[in-house]
């Protein structure tokens, strides 16, 4: 391997300790105290390889190595350290830190590149505390309008720019759209295809369009004894049905299309007091932005359907989303080429998680790389992987940057 695979898991192991859970995972929410000690330890580390940090105004860390041609756009790499409540400890960090594995890499072996190469730590690519996902990318990629991150307020009414400064990571530098000379992320599969399949590594070739909605259903609070059934008008009950419907759509669209209700909250939430107020998240993604269109005009058919039915009261919200994006054919083609020159078994697929890349996409020429993940889970504590995997993934991130590098 070029890569030193010891050096790298210590690392990982390390990261891992940050925000540590009793359940084996991670609990990293953005901007969190824990977000920060990751930031700082990460921010440490790139420091010791002799790396420039950058951090813009979103909190978007750039740790840079110089190149031959240091006018030339940059190679990047990277992925997000921050997770989901109580998430895995590979999601985000695998590709962190195999990037500065892969520069430790160039260091030891003197080797030179003709970019520039950048390690990046995306702000708030989960999105659940400030929604929406992949925020700092986003807003670096100019699809996201800095003033409306800054202003999204977690559940507790925190404002994301109080809470950036309060971290100490709102940096100087603008968050705004430059050159990307290529755009490589090394991260776990989080779904079943390479582990079932025995597959050692996915050349991801494309990202499926997300949606995120909150749906709020109002009816009318009153004592759960005295009030006759035909009487109510239960926000619970629209609610529990509205998901149900949801819960169907998918099947009728594509193999392929899925739909997740995550959210949920309930007023008064008492044993007592019929409902009268719940609001609750939908995610549905999908590569085809047809098919998209259509699962968003039938999510909002069954709401009305059966807010009707209880005759209730609904808002629907867009909480944001991204559109389906194809990947570069080049930088697919230096990841495969990547795991040919070490044998690694591969296959081409998409990807039905979210990612920065996503946005990087926008701005130049990038791919990401799937390793297989232990029965296919993620975004859970029980998230794990075989070590012998994710060495490969960082090696084949390492050759990949190199080619790009060199581009
Ligand atoms: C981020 O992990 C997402 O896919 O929501
Ligand atoms: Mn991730
Ligand atoms: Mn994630």
């Amino acid at each position: 391997m070029l890569i030193n695979p010891d050096r790298f898991r210590q690392s990982m192991e390390e990261m891992a300790r940050v925000g540590a859970t009793k359940g084996g995972g991670v609990n990293r929410l953005t901007l969190s105290d824990a977000d920060k000690q990751a930031r700082d330890l990460f921010a440490g580390w790139a420091d010791g390889a002799g790396l420039e940090l950058r951090i813009d105004e979103m909190g978007n860390m750039f740790a840079r190595r110089a190149g031959r041609e240091n006018d030339a756009p940059p190679a990047m790499a990277g992925s997000h350290l921050d997770s989901v409540p109580n998430g895995g400890r590979f999601d985000g960090s695998l590709g962190v830190l195999a990037a500065l594995e892969a520069v430790r890499t160039l260091n030891d072996k003197n080797i030179s590149t003709r970019r520039p190469v950048e390690i990046v730590n995306w702000t708030n690519e989960e999105g659940p505390r400030f929604p929406p996902s992949m925020m700092g990318s986003g807003v670096f990629a100019g699809a996201i309008p800095l003033e409306s991150a800054y202003e999204a307020k977690d559940a507790e009414g925190a404002r994301f720019i109080d809470e950036l400064e309060r971290i100490g990571y709102r940096g100087d530098a603008p968050c705004t759209p430059r050159p990307v000379g290529s755009y490589l992320e090394l991260h776990i599969e989080q779904g079943p295809a390479l582990v079932s399949e025995g597959v050692q590594v996915g050349v991801v070739e494309g990202i499926f369009g997300l949606t995120w909605l909150r749906v709020t259903m109002k009816g009318e609070r009153d004592h759960a004894g005295p009030t006759p059934m035909h009487m109510r008008r239960d926000a619970l009950v629209g609610a529990a049905r509205t998901i149900a419907a949801i819960r169907e759509i998918p099947g009728k669209l594509h193999p392929e299309f899925v739909a997740t209700v995550g959210e949920f909250s309930l007023s008064p939430n008492a044993i007592n007091v019929i409902p009268d107020d719940v609001t609750f998240s939908v995610d549905f993604r999908h590569s085809d932005p047809d098919l998209l269109r259509e699962a968003r005009k039938l999510i909002e058919e069954a709401t009305h359907r059966e807010a009707e039915k209880e005759n209730l009261e609904i808002e629907i919200q867009d909480v944001g989303g991204s559109t389906p994006t194809a990947f570069d054919a080049n930088a697919a083609r230096a990841v495969r080429s990547a795991c040919e020159e070490s044998g690694y078994s591969h296959r081409s697929m998409w990807s039905a998680a979210g990612h920065d890349a996503r946005y990087a996409a926008d701005l130049g020429p990038t791919a990401m790389i799937f390793v297989p993940c232990v029965a296919g889970k993620s975004h859970s504590e029980e998230e794990d992987m075989d070590w012998e995997d994710a060495y490969r993934g960082c090696d084949v991130l390492a050759r990949g940057l190199l080619k790009m590098a060199d581009s």
